[in-house]
């Protein structure tokens, strides 16, 4: 991966993190407020405008040249090859409720999550960084990390619950402990980071801006990604596909998972 084409992605992302910061900061109240409709079809808040806004600018003026996906905007030709697939703020909610566990994602790559290259998950509170690029590794704050060696002796998991609720998550929630956080790429790189055991969402719900970056860390962290019917995850760069996701730390873990839910 050219060193030029990671220092872009590494400035869109510190520079989405500083001004929503500073947004949660000045402007907390107006963070949620729905301003408009998305490219994949849901509500835009104010937060996700300015953030995406933000990247949009450095990609306009970068000498650099890279194209862009992104969950509002949609796809933007700047007459690059690769494609930054980004998601502005991931755990909208999570922002402007005041939970201080949202990031900005970002991945580089062509076409689908199976070839990108390189992968960024910052967490924006607390200014974690997580990384991966393809056959490299993954790592948190420039430290290595991987996946739990196998399942701890009391497993820890997120699993969506809420309206996403299925019947698989409901006998999956009966295994060990629970946690719901509200941001899927981050809680995929709690996987990679073995701070959870797993990661379940039962529902083809996801999107590709949400979970491109952090499939490529939990998988460089050693762990594996699939859907519920056991595939490995893979999806095309649009903001049309739709994914379920069980992310864990071993092939032998999912598919016990996928035989008791
Ligand atoms: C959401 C978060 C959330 C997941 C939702 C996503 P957004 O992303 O990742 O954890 O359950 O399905 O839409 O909307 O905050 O970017
Ligand atoms: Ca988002």
């Amino acid at each position: 991966m050219e060193e030029t084409l990671k220092q872009l992605a590494y400035q869109i992302v510190e520079q989405i993190s500083r001004v929503v910061k500073k947004e949660a900061k000045k402007n907390f109240y107006k963070l949620g407020k729905t301003i408009g409709i998305g490219a994949d079809g849901s509500p835009t808040s104010y937060i996700d405008k300015v953030a995406e806004d933000v990247a949009l600018a450095i990609l306009e003026k970068s000498a650099v040249k890279a194209n862009l996906l992104s969950e509002e905007k949609g796809f933007v030709d700047f007459g690059g090859t690769s494609v930054f697939v980004l998601d502005p703020v991931d755990g909208t909610r999570n922002a402007y409720r005041g939970i201080p566990f949202y990031s900005v994602s970002l991945a580089i790559g062509t076409s689908k999550i199976s070839d990108i290259e390189y992968g960024i998950v910052k967490n924006i509170p607390t200014g974690d960084v997580f990384t991966a690029e393809k056959h490299q590794g993954a790592f948190l704050n420039n430290t290595r990390i991987r996946v739990c060696e196998m399942p701890s002796a009391e497993m820890l998991s997120s699993i969506s619950l809420g309206k996403n609720y299925t019947l698989r998550a409901g006998t999956l929630s009966k295994k060990g402990n629970i946690r719901s956080f509200g941001s899927a790429s981050l809680e995929m790189c709690m996987v990679a980071l073995s701070a959870l055991d797993f990661y379940f969402v039962g529902r083809d719900i996801l999107r590709v801006v949400d979970i491109a970056a952090a499939t490529l860390i939990v998988r460089e962290a050693g762990g594996v990604v699939k859907t519920i019917t056991g595939e490995n995850l893979d999806m095309d760069f649009d903001l049309v596909g739709r994914t379920s996701v069980l992310a864990g730390c071993s092939e032998k873990l999912i598919r016990d998972l996928l035989l008791k839910a």
